[in-house]
């Protein structure tokens, strides 16, 4: 049966339709003036954003599709699952969860150095298919842009993620981190545009958002996984410089509504 769409995305469908329209009338009116240079680039810019907004509303699937995964498992896998065991064995992590896990590649790294229980969160189904076998079973389809309640875990981390969902539901999704750590909190978000980053951002909003829920920001820990990974041999500079490692929130908030229970009680190795 399909799921009814949530009225907030209903919402947010129906405003990413008319910021495409209106950027494209105002790209049309400007791209025969060339004395408007600027706002011409501009309104490029704009529209190019909305588009991608839309499609990410309406094309999630054509987005990230089955080729996407497939290239990933080729040539992604094998090295972010070395970084994921070095994540593992630089904070002993007990039991991880992962929010946007892909094909849980990080997963299977911190199972590697020891944790005794992971668990994953990914929107497309086409990662899930391409995950290996002994990954599977631990990843479980789920959209960030709502409230998930997991349970907690002593590390909950999201890797390249944040970017990619719309600045709507930024909010939800750091709660969801937020709620899920007993600890410690592992992140990297990257500020570039492109053509899946719908809400690049500087580490500043990200930071903002995790420390006016309680959280605090380590520096301490950042380097010293920046350290491990470099030492361990990370050549993706890029993961370096947007990683922040937070520490979970001391005093417990109480959260309004979530909407998908996962008591993961069966969810050991
Ligand atoms: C650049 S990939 C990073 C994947 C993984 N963390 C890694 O580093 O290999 C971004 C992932 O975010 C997922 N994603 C985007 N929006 C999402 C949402 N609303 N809910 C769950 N996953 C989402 C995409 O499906 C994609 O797999």
């Amino acid at each position: 049966m399909q799921r009814e769409i949530p009225i907030d995305q209903q919402k947010l469908l129906k405003k990413t339709e008319i910021e495409v329209r209106r950027h494209q009338e105002e790209y049309d009116h400007l791209k025969h003036k060339d004395d408007y240079l600027e706002e011409y680039w501009e309104a490029r810019r704009s529209l190019k954003h909305a588009r991608r907004r839309h499609l990410y509303m309406t094309g999630f699937e054509e987005m990230y599709p089955d080729r996407y995964y497939e290239k990933r498992n080729r040539r992604v896998r094998k090295w972010e699952r070395e970084l994921g065991q070095i994540i593992g064995e630089t904070f002993a992590v007990k039991s991880a969860v992962d929010f946007g896990c892909a094909l849980g590649s990080y997963l299977e790294g911190i199972r590697d150095a020891g944790a005794e229980k992971v668990l994953g969160f990914e929107k497309a189904e086409s990662a899930i298919k391409f995950a290996p076998d002994a990954i599977r079973p631990f990843l479980k389809q789920a959209d960030l842009g709502e409230s998930i309640d997991c349970g907690k875990w002593d590390c909950a981390m999201s890797i390249e993620v944040a970017e990619h969902i719309p600045e709507e539901y930024a909010d939800i999704f750091v709660e969801n981190l937020i709620f899920a750590a007993e600890r410690l909190i592992i992140f990297t978000a990257s500020q570039r545009s492109s053509h899946r980053h719908i809400n690049p951002q500087l580490p500043e909003y990200w930071i903002g958002k995790f420390v006016t829920r309680g959280c605090s920001y380590s520096n301490e820990l950042t380097q010293k996984l920046r350290k491990a990974w470099k030492d361990g041999g990370c050549n993706r500079f890029y993961l370096i410089f947007n990683l922040m490692v937070f520490l979970a929130q001391d005093e417990k908030l109480i959260r309004k509504e979530p909407v998908l229970i996962n008591n993961n009680t069966d969810i050991c190795l």
